[in-house]
């Protein structure tokens, strides 16, 4: 067998929810399977890439041939990713929380007498993949790569969403409860990469897969 495409090169791989605490035994997570971020790990091992796995806790959080990095909070997976770095492209395949509760309880909540339930203030995480596109050149990958989940309107939100986080690839599905996308095994992405807007279809996450890291592949052969 000749060299694989991507012999040589780092990646980086977000997936999964986050969990975020609210007390020693209750959290606020999603329904994040993490099958897309897995399968995006495997395509990318594949074709000869070293690829660090940061993984909240999943259903699907085990790709083959990868470095597995398993965290619960999105600050636990900011500070992985932070410590993954440098690597030559990013992908950022995580549903992380938006807010975590503020100051979670070191003991288990408990009921009181009256029956009121307790008041849960919120804080911003912060957001990992506009973090990492933000990097100083040398610092930053050369490709970064975001996901965008959105039910409705999904070209508008999709090309504001590159712009403000900075990457420089989105993929975007509509995750509509009755799309089925998320758990499923299947989805339909618009692929976008600046100017473009590229349907892809209807298609399994596996393919997606392939299809993006393909892309990837003929991307870097082009840099270099
Ligand atoms: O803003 P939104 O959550 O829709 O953006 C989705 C993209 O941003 C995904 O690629 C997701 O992994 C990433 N993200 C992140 N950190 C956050 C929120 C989102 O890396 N706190």
């Amino acid at each position: 067998a000749g060299p694989l495409p991507l012999d040589g090169k780092t990646a980086i791989v977000t997936s999964g929810p986050t969990r975020e605490p609210i007390d020693p035994v209750r959290y606020i997570s999603n329904a994040s399977s993490g099958r897309q971020g897995v399968a995006i790990a495997e395509a990318l091992a594949a074709r000869g890439a070293l690829v660090k796995f940061v993984t909240g806790p999943a259903e699907h959080a085990r790709p083959k041939g990868c470095q597995i990095i398993p965290v619960e909070t999105a600050l636990e997976m900011e500070a992985a990713v932070n410590a993954a770095l440098p690597a030559d492209i990013a992908i950022f395949t995580a549903a992380v929380a938006d807010w975590r509760v503020a100051e979670p309880a070191d003991a288990k909540l408990k009921k009181d007498a009256s029956g009121t339930p307790p008041e849960l203030s919120f804080i911003a995480n912060p957001d990992i993949l506009a973090g990492v596109s933000h990097l100083p050149a040398g610092e930053r990958p050369g490709l970064v790569i975001g996901f965008a989940a959105e039910t409705g309107n999904l070209l508008t939100h999709a090309r504001n969403k590159l712009a403000r986080k900075g990457c420089d690839w989105l993929l975007a599905n509509d995750v509509s409860p009755e799309s089925g996308v998320f758990g499923g095994t299947d989805t339909e992405i618009v692929f976008l990469d600046g100017q473009d807007a590229e349907d892809w279809g209807p298609m399994s996450k596996v393919e997606v897969a392939e299809r993006l890291a393909e892309r990837i592949a003929t991307r870097l052969e082009a840099l270099t």
